[in-house]
């Protein structure tokens, strides 16, 4: 069923991530005719542009196509400064005329795809002109990260937006919640009744996340360098993936059930204290190396980045989640740039079988695996033992593998392209809720404030192109990380 007809607003309009993922994203869902009938984007920001500027943008980073032209009618842009609620004004006026003039409700969500400093101003002129609220039409907000960069900044950011907008008029944006297979993740645990009774302690025996970028900061040295893997990825990303492969099963399919569910879980992991700090996490920077013959600059090279800088490219965490299901089940996450390729996902150790019948020299695998490959080649494998043709009984790992590739037909749509869909629906599942972001922040203060301010905890140096510090192996006490290369 398709939204209700709507103006999408885009604050930070001229920026790389309108280009790049918002318009290719809105452009997909209008080829395929999923956007409202009556539709209409509005950039905005600061440069002056003409409508065909904008338009002649935008066309940078789409497809050619049949469509294009006729969907390139849909955006609009308007200059904005963010001086004043007078400043505000054209861009309502703006809107009242592309309503009138095409016919469009007056239903609209603003995209704050800004700088953050801009995420407690734009809502609070928006409400002095009267556009966050009406009696008539819905009024929504969807936010982009960084959500906070302490647990402190994230507390503020929620009451100032609850000021302008009530929680469930805003949308925080988490695109790995966009990610097709991490929903997969819902359906593999909760519709396989050979999955759902083992996942959980009993069965379990540790669950490791891997999310590794082969490229380096690429041009936004300036912004990683005060930010650095933890809050990039960790904070945010890859915890919502913990809540998804740890929930309880939600009541029903629904954004406050599954957000309930996801709640729990981050107010169940126990809370690494300052001092414990370098017994379970491991930070990293990746320093020059050369890779495939090439010479590869290492982080503090990179522009934008201050030559003795200590912001991480890489950690490697160690965590527990104290309640009934997972108790004493360690989790392990680790993500960092410049390694050795581009993959995420999640692996399911199983325990053994009590007893190993078929002897260790030629039985190789310890236990069962679970890989759920979030991205790139999306799919499912798991690892079991079969015994190997021929005489005698001797044990050998075999894969059975699912590829989303292999649906004929099938388009996995963009972790944007949803979310956006999403959100024109009024549907927040798949966005963070302000608690969940707050509890999240809790956990991942303390690690911090401990690498801020005592600065024996070490950065370990790991040439770009391998796997992060030696030491992140250390963190697992029986086994290894799984390394994808090698599958
Ligand atoms: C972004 C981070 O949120 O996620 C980037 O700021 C990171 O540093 C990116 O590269 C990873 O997203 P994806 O979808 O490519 O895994």
């Amino acid at each position: 069923q398709k939204a209700e007809n709507q103006i999408l607003i885009i604050f930070g309009a001229s920026g790389d991530l309108t280009k790049r993922k918002l318009i290719p994203a809105l452009f997909e869902l209008y080829k395929q005719n999923l956007l409202p009938d009556k539709f209409a984007v509005l950039g905005a920001s600061r440069s002056t542009l003409s409508d065909d500027e904008f338009r002649k943008r935008a066309d940078e980073f789409l497809p050619n196509n049949e469509k294009l032209d006729e969907f390139k009618k849909k955006l609009f842009y308007q200059a904005v400064q963010n001086n004043s609620a007078e400043d505000f004004k054209p861009l309502k006026s703006r809107l009242k005329e592309i309503t009138e003039s095409l016919g469009i409700e007056k239903n609209y969500i603003f995209y704050l795809s800004t700088p953050p400093s801009l995420y407690g101003i734009i809502p609070k002129f928006l409400t002095d002109n009267g556009l966050s609220t009406s009696n008539k039409y819905f009024r929504r907000l969807i936010v982009e990260k960084p959500f906070g960069t302490t647990l402190e900044s994230a507390k503020e950011l929620n009451i100032q937006l609850l000021n302008y907008f009530s929680e469930n008029q805003i949308y925080r944006i988490d695109h790995y919640l966009g990610k097709e297979t991490v929903q997969n993740m819902l359906v593999t645990r909760f519709s396989n009744g050979i999955f759902e009774p083992l996942w959980n302690r009993r069965y379990i025996d540790r669950i490791e996340i891997t999310s590794a970028e082969s490229l380096g900061v690429e041009g936004r040295g300036g912004y990683y360098d005060h930010s650095g893997a933890l809050r990039d990825m960790l904070q945010n990303h890859l915890l919502q993936v913990v809540g998804f492969v740890a929930m309880e099963a939600p009541v029903v399919v629904e954004a406050n059930a599954i957000r309930n569910e996801i709640l729990k879980v981050f107010q169940s992991f126990r809370p690494i204290q300052e001092n414990e700090v370098s017994r379970y996490v491991i930070r990293g920077q990746y320093t020059e190396s050369k890779i495939g013959g090439q010479q590869v600059v290492g982080y503090r090279d990179e522009p934008g980045v201050d030559r003795f800088s200590r912001t991480e490219t890489f950690v490697a965490l160690k965590f527990f989640i104290d309640n009934w299901r997972w108790a004493g089940v360690p989790f392990y996450i680790r993500t960092g740039k410049k390694l050795p390729t581009r993959v995420t996902e999640i692996v399911i150790h199983f325990k053994n079988v009590p007893h190993n019948l078929f002897g260790t020299s030629s039985f190789e695998h310890s236990n069962n695996q679970l890989i759920i490959r979030i991205q790139p080649d999306e799919g499912i494998l798991l690892k079991f033992g079969m015994k190997t043709p021929g005489a005698g009984f001797k044990a050998q790992t075999v894969n059975m593998d699912f590829h989303y590739s292999d649906l004929a037909d099938t388009n996995v749509p963009a972790a944007y392209e949803r979310l956006l869909l999403d959100c024109m629906q009024g549907d927040a599942t798949l966005y963070a809720r302000g608690d969940a972001v707050e509890a999240a922040w809790k956990f991942v203060q303390p690690i911090l404030t401990a690498w801020e301010t005592n600065p024996e905890i070490p950065i370990y140096g790991y040439p770009a192109g391998t796997w992060g510090p030696e030491d992140s192996d250390k963190l697992i006490l029986h086994g290894q990380w799984r390394y994808p290369c090698k599958n």
